[in-house]
């Protein structure tokens, strides 16, 4: 294997609170590293550097961990560019638009699917997103959901199994929840690593408490992890449920009550922030400071879907995070990189250190502080840091 020596590394955040200058982040300024194998062998001061087999030589950037997008719904065909259109002149977002990128999603062959999602894997990976989990959600038959997650699972580890995103048009909701945990169930398990649910008693497309807790458990059961969208349009039992389930994200948390804050501080599920889509929406943002000052995990991620959010961009999330929800550039930049790692328990990325993988992204910037501070500038992308002999 060929090691290669990382230099002209004016920051490097390492998101390792023991070495640097021992800040949550784990800030050196002047750094190196060392990659080999895809993995991280060696970090710290330039001046004490060792050798490697190759040298690469930054010219006076910064690197951080890649950003982890925890969450997406990135198997679909179509846009809703009038539907945004037409909430920007006042119309509620509900969730009713899904029904038509079902429509389209089903209408679309496999290899129109393929590139579409391949296209927005690579639009991610030039703002700097190394991790990205995908959803199902418009397919909702049990082809259909099968086809999303098998077209997922070709891009990222991280699927998850989407079927009660809403009750299909014409369907009867108890038999739609019977199929959801039966036989596509049974046919998408194979192929997610997790289940998800939009639990919304304020939306009539999406699912209550009740149903929530069967889809989950269900899901569970069957061997996969559970996650739940929760509290995005009122202060439902999403959050509570997450946390009583032992999800590890629940995501969206835009409207919550003092009990869902203390049950998130209690518990071991991470809150997932989406600004994205108050921000396309036109809503109210999460109260992050009120979660992150009771000890609750942070997490942000853009929730890219045709309808609330359709943007990619970590970076601009972690610039509304700052500007709109008052969290400090510190705690934005953790919680879109090892924030998102934690919300897919995953200990082997959203940290730059010895053993963990090699996925950095380089910022054309002295500092990650550009990133809030240069919004809609497109400074960070992610570093084919150890390609191939
Ligand atoms: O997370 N809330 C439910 N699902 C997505 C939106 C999906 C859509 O509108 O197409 C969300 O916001
Ligand atoms: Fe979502």
């Amino acid at each position: 294997m060929t090691s290669t020596l990382l230099t002209g590394i004016a920051e490097l955040v390492t998101n390792d609170p023991s070495v640097g200058d021992g800040s949550p982040l784990g800030l050196f300024r002047d750094a190196a590293l060392v990659v080999e194998g895809g993995r991280v062998v060696w970090v710290g001061p330039a001046g004490r550097a060792p050798d490697a087999d190759r040298r690469r030589d930054l010219g006076g950037q910064a690197v951080i961990p890649g950003f982890v997008d925890s969450h997406a719904h990135l198997v679909f065909a179509g846009d809703r560019a009038a539907e945004f259109a037409a909430r920007m002149a006042g119309t509620r977002y509900d969730g009713g638009g899904i029904a038509t990128t079902v429509a389209a999603t089903r209408a679309a062959d496999d290899a129109e699917l393929r590139e579409l999602l391949s296209d927005r894997i690579s639009e991610m990976r030039v703002q700097g997103t190394t991790t990205v989990e995908v959803k199902s959600g418009y397919g909702l038959t049990v082809a259909d959901e099968v086809r999303a997650l098998r077209l997922a699972a070709e891009v990222t580890p991280e699927t998850t199994y989407l079927g009660a995103h809403v009750v299909p048009a014409g369907v009867d909701r108890d038999d739609y929840v019977r199929l959801v945990t039966g036989e596509m169930l049974r046919a998408c398990a194979p192929h997610a690593r997790w289940i998800d649910v939009f639990c919304e008693p304020a939306s009539p497309h999406a699912f209550d408490g009740d149903e929530a807790r069967e889809i989950l458990t269900a899901g569970r059961d069957a061997g996969l992890g559970p996650r739940v969208h929760g509290n995005q349009l009122s202060a439902g039992p999403g959050v509570r449920l997450a946390v009583e389930l032992g999800a590890a994200s629940v995501d969206h948390c835009t409207h919550l009550t003092d009990a869902d804050v203390a049950a998130l501080a209690d518990g071991d599920t991470v809150a997932t922030l989406l600004p994205g889509v108050e921000f396309s929406t036109r809503s109210p943002y999460p109260d992050a400071r009120r979660l992150i000052d009771a000890g609750v995990t942070v997490a942000l991620a853009t929730d890219c879907n045709p309808g609330s959010c359709y943007s990619s961009s970590m970076p601009l999330v972690v610039a509304l995070a700052v500007r709109e929800m008052r969290m400090t550039p510190a705690e934005a930049l953790w919680a879109a990189t090892a924030g998102g790692a934690r919300a897919l328990r995953r200990d082997d990325i959203g940290v730059i250190a010895p053993g963990h993988r090699a996925d950095l992204t380089v910022l054309q910037a002295p500092t990650y502080l550009h990133i809030p501070y240069r919004p809609g500038v497109p400074i960070a992308r992610a570093l084919d840091a150890d390609p191939p002999d």
